[in-house]
């Protein structure tokens, strides 16, 4: 048999990986300061690869108005990036209203990364979407390598990818990479 022409190798998006979706924020200069000193103060915890990491925080737990801003904006391109992520599933999603989709930010946290410091591969399942929004990067910052492809990191952009997807930071050649990562729920259809 010719595996080649089974119908399910033409869904890119179930037998390669779903293209992570890059945004810039547009508030990214009004909360950028606040949100590296929260990170600096509360990232104590070293995760496997020598990153720090703060605990983990539900939605509702924020600590200052900065995490209202980034939230609620993550929130508000959740829908269209949902939609750019589903493109290749042939799921059943697409069918569905676009105002009928209902998502849900479930947890966040935030990871200071010093020189030498890294995150082993792991992914986020089973939450079905995850988020890095990047702080501050120096020059030689590490990239966010997903599934084997670097993408490189830049202060102010939002990487949102599925949640499946195996994920790993390199040793960091310099020290102060700071990012907020989290993951997404969807909800269904109301
Ligand atoms: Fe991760």
């Amino acid at each position: 048999m010719d595996i080649t022409k089974l119908k399910y190798n033409n869904l890119p998006g179930l037998t390669s990986s779903f293209e992570p979706v890059i945004l810039s924020c547009p508030f990214s200069e009004q909360i950028g300061e606040p949100l590296i000193e929260w990170i600096e103060e509360k990232a104590n915890v070293r995760v496997k690869g020598g990153g720090l990491k703060t605990k983990f925080y539900t939605n509702k737990q924020r600590d200052l108005p900065e995490h209202d801003i980034l939230l609620d904006w993550i929130d508000s391109v959740i829908v269209e990036s949902v939609e750019e992520m589903s493109r290749w599933t042939n799921s059943a999603y697409n069918e569905s209203p676009e105002s009928s989709k209902r998502f849900n930010i479930a947890d966040y946290w935030g990871m200071n990364y010093d020189q030498g410091g890294g995150a082993v591969l792991h992914n986020h399942w089973p939450y079905s979407i995850s988020f890095g929004y990047y702080l501050r990067t120096p020059e030689g910052s590490s990239p966010l390598v997903i599934e084997g492809n670097p993408i490189q990191v830049t202060e102010g952009r939002l990487i949102l990818f599925s949640g499946h997807q195996s994920h790993e930071v390199p040793d960091s050649e310099v020290g102060g990479r700071c990012m907020i990562a989290g993951n997404v729920l969807y909800l269904g259809v109301t």
